[in-house]
């Protein structure tokens, strides 16, 4: 046999019995039998490295380590599921569909909902050719070489497929889980706190190498597209086509009929639950025919054809030892339990959050209380419940400080606030430790390396008062911290030059502007187009932004009437800080420019998303209710309270064919051409 033919052989071999292992989970062959196969195809590969290739089993170990993830944008975005926590909102789920599609009984395809991590596998020609996180939903970070190491993600498809991309979730097995906390014990490194962690950590990896050690798992419970393959109508037997191509999906998925069904499922597997290999935090339910889900359409970023069932939160009793006081990145001080650790929910827990002041005392929680602590998915413990009857008779009640614990600065509670702030903004080191934590995270600047331990000790040693003061770290200064070698010191400036080059819509959700978070950022960065207009922006022009209000408005312009606040931007540009900026000249001037719509009800042939795209693109804003500033309401079938508002107001209602007709007039308006030009700004 010639080397190609050779080589050939043995990693068709090599994939079946990875298969077999991983996925099917009934080797055929032993351990050193297989390593025998592994090792020859790797001396093969290394006497012929023309023959290399991207499907080959042996990229499987990892690669020599990467600089950064190249962003990658999903050509259909990864969405996310509405969640239903009782039965009754399952039922609502169903009535709805029923109603929109009028039959008297749905089929749904049924899954277990896997704790894992989002991703997208692409296959061209049946070669894994990219694999990426989901990121936004609409980008993502390329995480090809950490998924090759994934045994059970076929580098080659049981058929040359033009183009498919699979959506799943990756996951680690318990097992594995344990496994490798053991090996992190034994070699003095940080455990994990539960298996999707584990998972994330290794999913971030720049080292595929690391990747492949720490034995991650897929499941497959979509299809994002497909070319040259004749897909089947329904969900169920499109999971079943994958799984004919050697895609990895649930054991434990099924076609029920109507609520009954699906409320079954979710019991059988909550008693399946414990014994799984694997965590999952519900069920998730999809209407099975693909023909009705697309009648059924989306709803902002959820699919109105699916939800997620989530399993109610696990509880655990323990003992409150004290409350201290945290102060956050907006000075809100939240009251934390500190508590005899307790495994919950996965994880062992030994701090959850009380929320605020009126919260202890609604709960009346002590210190020295007997407490149920809750826990679900990824969210932060809380004190449910006291048990009153274990209560000690000298447990005093908790009272809050009128001083803030970090700096000695006033507390203020505003009247219609529940929480009370530290009033003492960036001078106090809390505040300023978790702004600049904000500002570095990876949403925003994405300052690699710069974690807690190392903001903590930069501010307290003063060597970072501002967002613009990590520009100007030197190696010098750096080395001199505690624990910080020459190579971490050198990779932090990497990443920080790296953080130099951004979006105007990551820098302005960077500046912490309190109401404003990821998604109001990208709509103030599109509106604007540059930061100039930002500034100068007034509250009319705010209000014209697409979802933003009075509140988020006011925020914006307190942040701009800071002079410290414009002083640091301008610092952060002279360091040399820059993105590419949009000039809106034309912004204006679209005919529904200044108008405010509200949708409600279901309308003939339109979904909203549709009618809220069209309205937006002729410069509309399209809000949640009704007030005396909404121009239209477009109302359909079984529009309720917004409907009964517009009348109450006088605004001028109209149903989908009176919206067309006036969006066919407008489609006539004379309109200048949107003149958009980029340029680069900063100084460097
Ligand atoms: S379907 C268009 N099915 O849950 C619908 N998602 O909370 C796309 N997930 O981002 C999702 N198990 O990462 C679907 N059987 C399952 C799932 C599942 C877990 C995750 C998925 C999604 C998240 C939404």
């Amino acid at each position: 046999m010639n080397p190609a033919a050779k080589i050939a052989a043995l990693r068709s071999q090599i994939e079946q019995h990875n298969h077999a292992y991983y996925t099917l989970d009934t080797p055929t062959i032993s351990d050193a039998e297989y390593d025998q196969l592994f090792r020859q195809l790797q001396a093969l590969e290394a006497d012929h490295p023309a023959l290399q290739s991207p499907d080959s089993p042996t990229l499987r170990v990892g690669s020599a380590p990467l600089k950064i993830f190249q962003e990658v944008a999903h050509r259909t975005p990864m969405l996310s599921l509405n969640n239903a926590f009782s039965e009754a909102e399952v039922r609502a789920f169903d009535a709805r569909i029923r109603e929109t599609l009028g039959l008297a009984e749905i089929e749904y395809a049924v899954e277990p909902k896997f704790d894992g991590l989002a991703i997208t596998l692409t296959y061209r020609d049946g070669i894994f050719v990219q694999g990426a996180t989901r990121g936004d939903g609409n980008v993502g970070e390329d995480v090809t070489e950490n998924l090759r190491t994934v045994r059970d993600i076929p580098l080659r498809l049981n058929e040359p497929v033009a183009e498919l991309e699979v959506r799943g979730e990756v996951l680690m097995f318990n097992d594995d889980f344990a496994a490798l906390n053991v090996m992190q014990r034994d070699n003095g490194e940080k455990e994990f706190v539960n298996p999707r962690n584990a998972a994330a950590g290794a999913l971030r990896q720049l080292d595929s190498r690391i990747t492949a050690k720490r034995k991650l798992s897929f499941f497959a419970y979509g299809v994002g597209r497909c070319e040259g393959l004749t897909l089947p109508h329904e969900h169920h037997q499109q999971m079943a086509m994958l799984q004919k191509l050697g895609v990895a999906v649930a054991k434990q998925r099924r076609v029920v009929q109507g609520v009954a069904g699906l409320l079954d499922f979710y019991h059988d597997i909550g008693k399946l639950r414990a014994d799984l290999p694997f965590a999952i935090d519900g069920v998730v339910y999809k209407v099975n025919d693909t023909v009705l889900q697309q009648q059924l359409g989306f709803v902002s970023r959820a699919p109105r054809f699916a939800i997620a069932h989530k399993f109610p939160a696990e509880e655990a009793t323990t003992q409150l030892l004290a409350i201290d006081i945290q102060v956050g990145r907006t000075g809100a001080l939240t009251p934390v339990a500190r508590l005899a650790p307790v495994f919950v929910g996965g994880v062992t827990v030994t701090n959850a959050t009380l929320h605020n002041e009126d919260e202890i005392r609604r709960k009346d929680v002590r210190i020295g209380d007997t407490v149920v602590v809750r826990r679900a998915g990824d969210v932060i413990p809380e004190v449910a419940r006291v048990i009153i009857e274990n209560r000690p008779s000298d447990a005093p009640e908790f009272i809050m400080p009128t001083m803030c614990p970090v700096c000695g600065s006033q507390i203020a509670k505003a009247a219609d606030e529940a929480v009370s702030r530290c009033t003492g903004g960036l001078f106090c080191p809390a505040q300023k430790k978790q702004a600049l934590l904000h500002f570095a995270s990876r949403r925003a600047m994405n300052v690699d390396g710069l974690g807690d331990k190392l903001v903590e000790q930069l501010v307290d040693a003063n060597m970072v008062r501002t967002p613009a003061d990590l520009y100007r770290l030197g190696l010098l200064a750096l080395v001199n911290l505690e624990r910080m070698g020459e190579k971490s010191a050198l990779n932090l400036l990497a990443g920080i030059e790296h953080s130099k080059h951004t979006t105007l819509a990551r820098f302005i959700y960077a500046l912490g502007i309190r109401n404003v978070g990821e998604t109001t950022a990208k709509d103030l960065a599109k509106h604007y187009g540059n930061l100039a207009q930002l500034l100068a922006a007034d509250e009319a022009s705010l209000l014209a932004v697409r979802d933003v209000g009075p509140i988020v408005a006011q925020s914006v312009l307190a942040f701009l009437r800071e002079p410290h606040n414009l002083e640091v931007i301008e610092q952060l540009r002279a360091c040399g800080v820059s993105w590419t900026e949009v000039e809106m000249q034309a912004a204006t001037i679209l005919p529904l420019t200044g108008k405010t719509f509200v949708i409600t009800g279901t309308l003939p042939t339109l979904s909203r998303e549709a009618v809220k795209e069209k309205l937006e693109n002729l410069g509309a804003k399209v809000s949640g209710s009704v007030s005396k500033k909404t121009d239209y309401v477009v109302a359909g079938s079984e529009a309720g309270s917004k409907l009964d508002k517009a009348h109450e107001l006088g605004v001028a209602v109209l149903d989908e064919a009176q919206l067309l007709a006036m969006l066919n007039d407008l489609a006539n308006f004379p309109r200048t051409e949107f003149d958009a030009t980029t340029r680069q700004i900063g100084l460097f």
